[in-house]
């Protein structure tokens, strides 16, 4: 019988593209998912947004969006991460669907009559300017420990003390700088601390399916210490009104804390998997969603990252069971990814490598598959990306050993047989393919334990053989050998056997490259009991490449920072500032108030005023002033403005110009017209110097 998989990654916060530590986890899933699939399993892999909370709710009206439309924006750039790296789902839903507020009702009202939730005022801060209760992380403060400001209402960035935000000194909302006023509303709490959830938990938490040192950790939660703090407390799954969520039946202005609705969207996205008729297609799936779930051989498989167990084997675990459903069988929990020992690859500062970048430079999808699965154990530990271990394990493994097999033996085959493949096999390699074909059990319960690096440690081995095989048979010298002709197609037919048996053994991990052998051999689409039988005499296609090495300079243009927006300085006015002068420069310019005594139109010139200026020189002096566009003579009679007094006269068309008056415009008068004459503050006379 084919088991049944119900599996799931950890759902995204819909407040972000993917980063690296997310595209660790799905090609961790969807390499033990594509095991499953081709040992004839039957896997429905479904994923969602996770779209709730305040901070989404805030990042959306920071944008002038409403949440949905901030979510659906994030949910559309999705699939490009999913297609370039092969991440396979079979479907993708988002927790704000009608499907999961059904859901998380329903499941609540469930542990209401099972007398699970309790309601408890709580005393908490509140933003007086956005009326709304504040979240830890959106009030600030002094850490009333060491005295550090600007820090965060839950714990101190400086000395690391952890503290209730009440306790911050001169607190403040990070949302609008408001003095936070404490005020009392009515919470809903989930009754961990019911002697049932205990038991309950403490049983499911260490009977041996999870991780040890998961099932250790918790352990330690569970644990009072000598003051008799710690140990399972009530969870407050209630937040109030504004509140991007799902209404609480029966409460209303009441919503559920986004982390109690974050898994009912497991359920929720495989209910609207099975609406869109998916698994009936797939798998001619004939029952509902709620008769498959309520199917005891059904398997419902979480992988997660390390900091969110608490989350998964406790409170969900808890939900499930007093709500009356069906629980995890496994919940497999992986470390952080960190790169080049770098900084742990933290939600919110996903730096690093980025995975669309990794795309972009049209590096090779798989090569990051292979490489992940080599450093993937069944334990929670960090992986780390390095850029030599990288191309070590590409060049030298994944190319130098398994691909290059192909591309040795497949030539001669073309050649010299039309692509035809032996039956007539001698027993050196029909000793190898069997060492081959022998080596499946091992993998198989490799892959299902999820030891993927010692699944590619052993396919190497593997390799190796294989590679020994050719350096021993030497397939380019008997091509010269008269007579050899039948010992050279056996040589390249062994190799194309193992090769293909390679090929099975890695496709989960490299399902594009597989997809190409397929073709290029000439196959039916391989899964695990393909590697049963040899092709024997078959003909095959004609090579095609089937994998580039890495270039060192890709990986250092995926590290290379972006380069710094080129930031072009503004022309202001629109030219650059002139040359730098010194003070003494500028002196030599004797600029003056001056009254216009008089102005009037010059007869022939479209462009220019005659000014009469009184400078306090007991004189008046005539300047010629471009400003014919922008003023009317009346206009100007009697202001004050600024003559450049020693100014060279300068002998025009309709008389001397006896200096010049200043006046402001654009370098570009056609395009921003306008002309502005200057005038001094109240208070300047004629004569005064402008310093
Ligand atoms: O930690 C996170 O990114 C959460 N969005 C994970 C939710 S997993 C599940 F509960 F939905
Ligand atoms: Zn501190």
């Amino acid at each position: 019988m084919p088991r049944q998989l119900f599996v799931t990654t950890a759902l995204p916060y819909a407040n972000g593209h993917f980063h690296i530590g997310h595209i660790m986890e799905y090609i961790q899933a969807d390499i033990w998912v594509r095991f499953q699939r081709m040992q004839g399993h039957q896997v429905h892999f479904v994923g969602a947004d996770d779209a709730h909370g305040a901070p989404i709710m805030i990042a959306a009206q920071k944008v002038g969006k409403t949440p949905q439309q901030f979510v659906a924006d994030i949910a559309a750039g999705r699939k490009p991460y999913l297609d370039g790296f092969h991440i396979s789902f079979d479907h993708w839903s988002s927790t704000d669907s009608p499907e999961n507020h059904a859901l998380a009702q329903s499941i609540y009202l469930a542990l209401k009559d099972q007398g699970l939730i309790d309601v408890r005022p709580i005393e908490q801060f509140f933003d007086p300017e956005k009326g709304m209760f504040l979240a830890d992380r959106f009030i600030k403060g002094e850490c009333p420990k060491c005295g550090a400001k600007d820090q965060y209402g839950d714990s101190c960035e400086v000395c690391g003390a952890v503290y209730a935000p009440t306790e911050l000194k001169n607190p403040y909302s990070a949302l609008s700088g408001a003095t936070p006023v404490l005020k009392t509303s009515d919470h809903y709490f989930f009754k961990l601390s019911d002697p049932r959830c205990l038991s309950f938990l403490e049983q499911w938490t260490q009977d041996g399916k999870l991780q040890p040192a998961v099932s250790k950790k918790i352990k330690e939660w569970f644990t009072k210490d000598e003051n008799g703090e710690g140990g399972l407390g009530d969870w407050d799954i209630s937040r109030d009104a504004p509140y991007f969520g799902i209404e609480i039946p029966g409460a209303p202005g009441k919503y559920f804390y986004v982390w109690l609705d974050a898994p009912i969207g497991y359920l929720a996205s495989l209910k609207s998997y099975f609406s869109a008729g998916g698994p009936k297609a797939k798998y001619g799936e004939a029952r509902s969603f709620e008769e498959f779930m309520a199917d005891p051989a059904v398997e419902q498989v979480h992988f997660i990252g390390k900091d969110i167990t608490y989350f998964h084997t406790l409170f969900w675990p808890a939900m499930l069971q007093f709500s009356g459903r069906k629980l995890p069988n496994q919940v497999n929990v992986h470390g952080f990814m960190t790169v080049n020992n770098g900084e742990k690859m933290s939600k919110s500062r996903g730096t690093g490598l980025d995975p669309l970048k990794y795309l972009s430079l049209g590096m090779n999808p798989e090569w990051l598959r292979y490489y992940i699965a080599a450093k993937l154990n069944a334990n929670v530990e960090d992986i780390d990306f390095n850029k030599d271990d990288f191309m070590a394990r590409v060049n030298s493994d994944l190319v130098g050993k398994f691909v290059n097999i192909a591309s040795r033996a497949a030539g001669f085959l073309a050649k010299r047989f039309e692509g035809r493949t032996t039956a007539a096999l001698g027993d050196e390699g029909q000793a190898l393919l069997a060492t081959l074909q022998a080596g499946r059990a091992g993998l198989v319960e490799l892959y299902e334990a999820r030891e993927l690096g010692k699944v590619l440690r052993e396919i190497m081995l593997l390799a190796d053989r294989v590679n020994e095989y050719v350096d021993a048979n030497k397939p380019w010298e008997l091509a010269k050998q008269e007579g050899a002709d039948a010992r050279l197609q056996e040589v390249c037919t062994v190799c194309i056997e193992a090769f293909r048996l390679l090929s099975i053994y890695l496709k989960p991990v490299l399902p594009a490259v597989a997809a190409n052998v397929e073709a290029f051999l000439k196959v039916e689409p391989m899964t695990f009991a393909s590697a049963e039988q040899l092709l024997g005499e078959h003909t095959i296609g004609a090579y095609q490449h089937l994998m580039q090495r890495v270039d060192v300079k890709m990986l250092d243009a995926l590290f290379e920072p972006p380069p710094a927006p080129v930031v072009e300085a503004p022309k202001p006015g629109g030219e650059d500032i002139a040359p730098t002068i010194t003070i003494d420069d500028f002196v030599k310019v004797d600029l003056r108030i001056a009254r216009i005594v008089n102005a009037e139109h010059v007869e022939g010139s479209t462009k220019l005023l005659r000014l009469t200026l009184d400078a306090g020189e007991g004189r008046h002096r005539n300047v010629f002033s471009g400003i014919k566009e922008a003023y009317q003579p009346e206009q100007l009679i009697g202001k004050l403005t600024v003559l450049v007094a020693n100014l060279a006269p300068r002998k025009m068309k309709f008389g001397i110009s006896e200096g010049m008056v200043l006046a402001a415009s654009h370098a570009d008068e056609k395009a921003n017209p306008g002309v502005y004459v200057l005038e001094p503050f109240p208070g300047a006379e004629p004569g005064m110097r402008i310093r």
